[in-house]
């Protein structure tokens, strides 16, 4: 069985594994990661499996195998999308669009007037995912990630209702 949850503290662990796998120079700490759960206007979610993945999996805690988690910062009017990932065997099944309408109902919750990002301009599956939801490109930041390597900014306003929640 695969689920989403609220990321926990004794999630990290897991989560840190993919980060450096999915994110390499742009990785964050597990410490940025503990302040981010520690922040009040902060959401996070993991989606986890009971079951165990062969190659890419990681050991499990108890409460599951870590397999994406995504995380949004609530400051009304504006949210921002802080990270999606979703573990590479897993990819392509939903599971980043399901993260990610939790988050738009969190922002739509919290009374904001719109949700920001910025994601890498050759990052197609990303670009996909957020066009997929309504985001749209407002700003382009030129070689933001390092020389040639674009940001894109996306938005999302209004906010929809979703009818969404992290079981
Ligand atoms: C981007 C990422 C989060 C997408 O996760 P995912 O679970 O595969 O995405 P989903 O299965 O929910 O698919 C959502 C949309 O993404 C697009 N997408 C998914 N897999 C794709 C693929 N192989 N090729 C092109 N587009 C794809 C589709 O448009 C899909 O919409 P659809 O369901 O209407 O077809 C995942 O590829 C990932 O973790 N990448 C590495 C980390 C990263 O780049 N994060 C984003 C940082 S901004």
């Amino acid at each position: 069985m695969i689920e989403v949850r609220p990321m926990r503290w004794w999630h990290i662990e897991q989560v840190m594994v993919w980060e450096k796998q999915l994110f390499d120079s742009t990785a964050w700490s597990a410490a940025q990661m503990w302040s981010e759960l520690a922040r009040e206007q902060r959401r996070y979610y993991v989606v986890v499996s009971d079951e165990q993945f062969g190659a890419d999996g990681q050991g499990a805690t108890g409460d599951g195998v870590v397999v994406g988690y995504a995380g949004i910062n609530l400051l009304p009017p504006d949210a921002d999308v802080q990270t999606v990932a979703v573990a590479p065997s897993l990819q392509g099944r939903g599971w980043a669009r399901r993260l990610v309408e939790l988050l738009i109902a969190d922002a739509a919750e919290a009374d904001c007037a719109q949700i920001l990002l910025e994601v890498r301009a050759d990052n197609d599956r990303a670009l996909q995912l957020y066009e997929g939801l309504g985001f749209e490109v407002i700003a382009r930041r030129t070689s933001y990630y390092g020389p040639g390597e674009d940001a894109l900014i996306m938005r999302l306003r209004p906010i929809p209702m979703l009818a969404v929640d992290a079981s």
